[in-house]
Parts: C-alpha cells; structure tokens; sequence
C-alpha cells in the first residue's frame, strides 16, 4: 500500500524539520503543499502527519484505543513520571477519575478570588514606564495561582522554578526533542545545568507533600483527594507517585496559561484599536471595580480575544501519538510504531475554515459560519480522552488575570524586540516578552470604544 505523500528525504537522516529555524513555516508549508496527510521520516522516526479534523478525530476519539502518548512524552517520563499527562492505561484512567472533581465546575469557580487577589498584589508593584519580561512574569503569577488552588500553599521560590521550566522547555526544543532520558546522564553543561534545575523543582514538591503530611490537615483540594486514596490493601499514594502527580499539575496547570496570556499582549499591543474594544468593555462591565466570577459571562468581547489570541498562538501548538497496531487512513497502510502528529498551528491556520487566517480578528469568532466548525478545526485544549483536564479553570484564569491587567496597563513591546514563536513542548517566545507598561488609555477613549463594542 501506498505511504502518504512527502518532502523528500536525504538519504541518512531523512527530514529534521524540529532542528531547522523555522519548522512552523516548515510544517505550514507541507501542509499546504501535501494536504491532508504528509509522511516523513526523522532519522529513525516515521511522522505521519494529520492536517484534516475528521482525521484528527478518528484518531484522538474514534480509534483514541489504538494510541499511545507519542515518543517525546514517553522520553520526558524520567522528570513527570506518571503523572496524569504522561500516564497510560487503567492506572491513567484512575487518576484522571480521581483529579476529576478539582476541576469541576463549581470548584472552579471557588478560584476565581485567588486568581484576582495575587493579579492584584503582582500589579501593586508594577510602575507606569517599566519595561518588563512579561513572559516570565506571566509565569510566576500562574504558577502561584496553581499551587494555591489546587495544593492549598503559597509558592515558594517561584523564580526557582520558573527558571527550571525554562531549562526544560530549551532541552525540549529542535533535535533534543530526540534525545533518549540517558542523554540526561551527560556531563556537559546544558545537562548538568537541566539536572540540578531538576532537583530544586523536585525538592519544591517534596516540601509541599512533607508539610501535608506534616499538619495532616484536609484542605478538600487536589492534594487531600489524591492523599486520601486508599489501594484495595489500604495503602494510600507513595510519596514517590504523590511527587509525579503532584510536578505534573504544577506545571501543565501553569505553563501553558502563562503562554496564552503572553500570546495575547503581544497581540493586543500589536493591535491598539482591538485592545481599545477590549478597554471599553472592561469599562462598561466594571467600571473599575475588581473582578468577580460572576463577571465572566458579561465578558464577551474579552472571550473572543482570547479564543481568538490561542487560535493564532496555541500554548500548545501540537499534539502527537504512537499507533500500538497498525492501521489505515485515506487508504494508506500506517505502521504499529508510527508517530502520529496533530498540529494546532496548522489547524488554526488552514483557510478553508478561517479566512485570512493570518488576520488577528477576535470577530471572526461572531460569524455564525464559525460555530458550524467541524470538532478538530479548532481544538487549543485536545480532545478525546486525553483533553485537558484543566481547559475550564485554565479559559477562566486567562479571562481574569487578563482583565485585572488590561484595566490598570496598557503593555507595549519594546521596539525591535525580536518575537519568535519556538516549537517546544508548548509554544514559547523565543526572547521572552519585553514590553513597556503604560497607564491605560483615557476613560474618554474608552467610552468612546464602548459603542463600537455595542455594536460589534
Ligand atoms: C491555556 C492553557 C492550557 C492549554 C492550552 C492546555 C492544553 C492541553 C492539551 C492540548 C492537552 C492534551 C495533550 C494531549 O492530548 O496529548 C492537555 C492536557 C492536560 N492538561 Fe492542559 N492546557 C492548559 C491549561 C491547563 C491547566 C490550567 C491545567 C491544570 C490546572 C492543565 C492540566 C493538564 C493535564 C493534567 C493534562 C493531561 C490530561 C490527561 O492526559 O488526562 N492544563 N492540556
């Protein structure tokens, strides 16, 4: 049977799209050129790649049986363990049952003070005419919003581990994707610098679990409900599976918003007269006053911003699978081992479903056309079995801590500041984000958006 269409290969190591400067234009272009499915090899590793949404769906929900997490998750198990993300299997499905009601609705919604509270006491040192990294601002604020909602604690250290996560995040991008977990044990500097990272965020949790355990409080949150579980033997969680799951959350529940909500100032500073309807809405809702879960819903233009910012920069930007047996797609016979790539980027990007798909235009999203999508046109959260988790919690913290934001500074970039979006586990910003704060536009000004908002 036929293999999918292709680049063409050099003979030895075949494609290494991933090690090249520019692999989104890369995969964009294939895309464009091949169509629905594209093949290529990476040295040893056969890439199928899925560019339509009824295949995509085929194979995160129809078939989601016959695949696994793919071979850069399965590599990044010697630091998240088994953790919900990388787990596999009825012992996956167990945990994923048991962290299920952290995040259910009402829950979530229990949050909404915290997410507030620390934006607001982050904004009390901020001063008009600074200009700051807000990439890594944004991900200290997450992450002091995860580890208090979901483990009951304040984050220590958050600098710490921020930075460790940037170590991660840089030894996950281009052909280190591929790197057997032995290539940790490497004595050259990058490692060495990856390990001891590792082992500060290690600690970070250890200390949470010790002070847990310690007061044997039970908070209700994530961490009393994963302590609590019993085996059939009456045992409860080692420490050493407590650790897995509870480094997982900490960083997929902060990482990713951090990156939708840098994604989002960058846009909205690239496109004043967006963050004017933005302003305007906020002023009409508001009126300067702080923000409440209640709130969201009158929020509408603010959704579409967001919705609109993670179409054009998915925090996650792919997703990927090992087929277990072999299987057929479109008529082409794919091999037990392959990986099955499934890319955001490119969905988001296809203009068959988003005209001028370049175009930032949170008001696309009002185009009745729009809610008709097919399932996997527009996915930033997954689908399937494997769907975030955390999508709920993760729309309603962007919402507030952007709002809390947009209404004290107008953040702009600093000129000439280079932004590349990287291809690593998530999408990051090459260079962070350096941009100057500003005091918000006049109420004046707002007042005058409002209309074109009513109207909009
Ligand atoms: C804008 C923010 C976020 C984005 C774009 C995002 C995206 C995703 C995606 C695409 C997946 C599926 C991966 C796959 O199928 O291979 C996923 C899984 C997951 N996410 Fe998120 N996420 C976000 C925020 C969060 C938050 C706030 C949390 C927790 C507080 C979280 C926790 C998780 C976990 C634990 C999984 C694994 C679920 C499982 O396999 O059962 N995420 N996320």
């Amino acid at each position: 049977m036929r293999r999918p269409p292709g680049p063409k290969p050099h003979f030895l190591i075949g494609n290494m799209p991933l090690a090249s400067s520019d692999s989104l234009q890369t995969f964009l272009r294939w895309s464009q050129m091949f169509g629905d499915v594209f093949y290529y090899r990476a040295i040893w590793l056969h890439v199928y790649f899925l560019n339509d949404p009824d295949l995509i769906e085929w194979v995160l929900i129809r078939n989601s049986q016959n695949f696994l997490k793919d071979r850069v998750v399965q590599n990044s198990r010697w630091f998240f363990g088994k953790g919900l993300l990388t787990n596999e299997g009825d012992s996956w499905l167990r945990q994923r049952r048991l962290s299920q009601p952290a995040f259910h609705r009402e829950r979530v919604a229990s949050y909404a003070r915290v997410m507030t509270a620390y934006t607001e006491e982050m904004l009390q040192s901020w001063r008009p005419g600074e200009t700051r990294d807000i990439h890594q601002d944004m991900m200290q604020l997450t992450l002091r919003v995860v580890v208090r909602c979901l483990f009951n604690v304040e984050a220590e250290k958050t600098d710490i581990i921020s930075s460790a996560m940037n170590l991660l995040m840089h030894n996950a991008t281009g052909a280190r994707m591929l790197l057997p977990p032995i290539a940790r044990y490497l004595p050259t500097p990058s490692m060495i610098a990856l390990r001891h990272a590792v082992g500060q965020l290690e600690q970070t949790v250890y200390d949470i679990i010790a002070a847990r355990r310690a007061s044997s409080a039970d908070s209700g949150d994530l961490l009393s409900m994963l302590m609590n579980v019993r085996d059939d033997d009456g045992s409860g969680m080692s420490d050493k599976q407590l650790r897995d799951e509870v480094l997982t959350f900490l960083l997929a529940g902060h990482e990713t918003t951090a990156l939708a909500l840098s994604w989002t100032w960058y846009l909205l500073s690239e496109h004043p007269e967006i963050e004017q309807k933005l302003h305007a809405e906020l002023h009409r809702v508001l009126g300067g006053r702080s923000l409440e879960f209640a709130d969201l819903s009158a929020l509408a233009y603010t959704d579409r911003v967001i919705k609109e910012s993670m179409r054009l920069y998915p925090p996650a930007w792919s997703l990927a699978r090992t087929a277990i047996e072999d299987f057929e797609l479109r008529g082409y016979k794919i091999p037990a081992g392959a990986n099955i790539v499934m890319s955001q980027w490119i969905m988001h990007r296809n203009p068959k479903y988003f005209p001028d798909p370049e175009k930032f235009n949170p008001d696309r999203w009002l185009d009745p056309a729009m809610q008709k999508l097919p399932r996997f046109v527009y996915f930033p959260f997954g689908g399937g079995p494997r769907q975030c988790v955390g999508n709920m919690f993760a729309m309603m913290e962007t919402t507030l801590l952007l709002a809390t934001m947009a209404q004290r500074f107008q953040l702009r970039m600093v000129p000439d500041h280079p932004v590349i979006p990287v291809p690593s586990f998530t999408l990051r910003p090459k260079h962070g984000m350096k941009m100057t704060l500003t005091a918000p536009a006049s109420a004046g000004a707002q007042a005058a958006a409002v209309r074109s908002t009513n109207v909009g």
